[in-house]
């Protein structure tokens, strides 16, 4: 019930003019995006790195359809990456084709990736393309298959388990020794096209995890469910694999518990920092996810303030 109506508050306009408008809001807000501006995620990404943790840069939007949208976007992706350079920050970035203009043109979407591939290999900063909604995933992979033709090398890509088609594309990614974040798939999709199942998914991840942990290259396991990660580390274990051949990605936030305990325990993680104006529907679907959050976080509005990093996560559901 609460989870439907943050879903519902996620979408709605008047909702979010009323809730972004409102300090408490903003407030509650922080702890899953740190803010809205460039100077707000690397603040956020010195924290982080002084704990241990890597971090990837998010400037929240997608399916931008007007021209200048997909222009600033772009532009603050080239100033983030600018700025994680000239600071020597333990940070890369990860961007949607759909924010660089993908919907508008070809024209529009390679004048703004230029510019911000540029940037990133000035700056020699790892850019990874997170994976959309399933109308999205053959051109997404079309695109960083004609970028990696051309001879790009620090891109990567994101997969979904949930999707029936994943194995054929890890397969094919393996082959072309790009990295691979591996994460369980965010959006709605159909059944024809997607597992639906979370048993089935966590499967289907767990296979796909493994043959990237073996044959891929350094890949990313994005996943917050302790029973992946488990099996991640009993796999890495038993057939001999290097911690530092791969690392856990996490969301700036959630499970940050677990963060630590794995960064203590030699493992490489890394945080997915979002920021930017758009941080309201993020918002609503993190609450969404795990609707305890909407009382921890008005609990801790009061505890928390100026040692909230030591504040630690509520106590779990069991992982579905
Ligand atoms: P699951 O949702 O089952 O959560 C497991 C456990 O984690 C929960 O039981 C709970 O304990 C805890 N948890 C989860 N959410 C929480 C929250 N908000 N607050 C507190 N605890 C919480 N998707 C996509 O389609 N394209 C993409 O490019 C990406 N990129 C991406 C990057 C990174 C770094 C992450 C971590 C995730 C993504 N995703 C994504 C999202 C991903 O597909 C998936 O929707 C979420 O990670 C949730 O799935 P889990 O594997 O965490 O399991």
């Amino acid at each position: 019930m609460l989870r439907r109506g943050l879903l519902f508050l996620s979408n709605s306009r008047s909702a979010r003019k009323v809730l972004t408008g409102t300090p408490v809001t903003r407030s509650m807000s922080r702890r899953f995006v740190p803010g809205e501006r460039v100077d707000d995620v690397l603040e956020a990404a010195r924290a982080a790195n002084a704990l241990g943790l890597k971090v990837t840069g998010n400037y929240l939007g997608e399916a931008v359809h007007s021209e200048a949208a997909a222009r600033v976007a772009a532009n603050t992706y080239v100033t983030l990456l600018q700025r994680i350079a000239a600071e020597g920050l333990d940070a890369n970035a990860s961007l949607k084709f759909t924010q660089m203009g993908q919907d508008i043109s070809d024209q529009v979407l390679d004048d703004n990736l230029g510019r911000v591939l540029a940037a990133a290999k000035e700056g020699e900063i790892f850019l990874r393309f997170d994976m959309e909604s399933s109308d999205y995933t053959g051109r997404t992979l079309e695109a960083f298959e004609k970028l990696w033709a051309d001879g790009w090398r620090n891109i990567g890509v994101v997969l979904q388990s949930y999707l029936k088609r994943t194995p054929g594309d890890v397969r094919r990614m393996i082959e072309l020794g790009a990295r691979v974040r591996i994460c369980k798939g965010a959006y709605a999709e159909p059944p024809d096209v997607a597992w639906q199942d979370p048993a089935k998914i966590r499967a289907a991840y767990i296979e796909s995890m493994r043959w990237l942990m073996s044959d891929g290259v350094y890949p990313g396991i994005a996943t917050h469910d302790d029973r992946i990660i488990e099996a991640a580390r009993d796999f890495a274990s038993r057939e001999g694999i290097s911690r530092s051949r791969f690392e856990f990605q996490m969301l700036y936030g959630v499970r940050r518990d677990l963060q630590r305990e794995l960064v203590a325990d030699g493992y490489n993680v890394r945080v997915y920092v979002p920021f930017g104006e758009k941080w309201y529907p993020y918002l609503m679907r993190r609450l969404a996810e795990r609707p305890e959050n909407v009382l921890f976080m008005a609990g801790s509005m009061v505890k928390e303030s100026p040692l909230g990093f030591l504040w630690p996560d509520p106590p779990r559901r069991n992982p579905s």
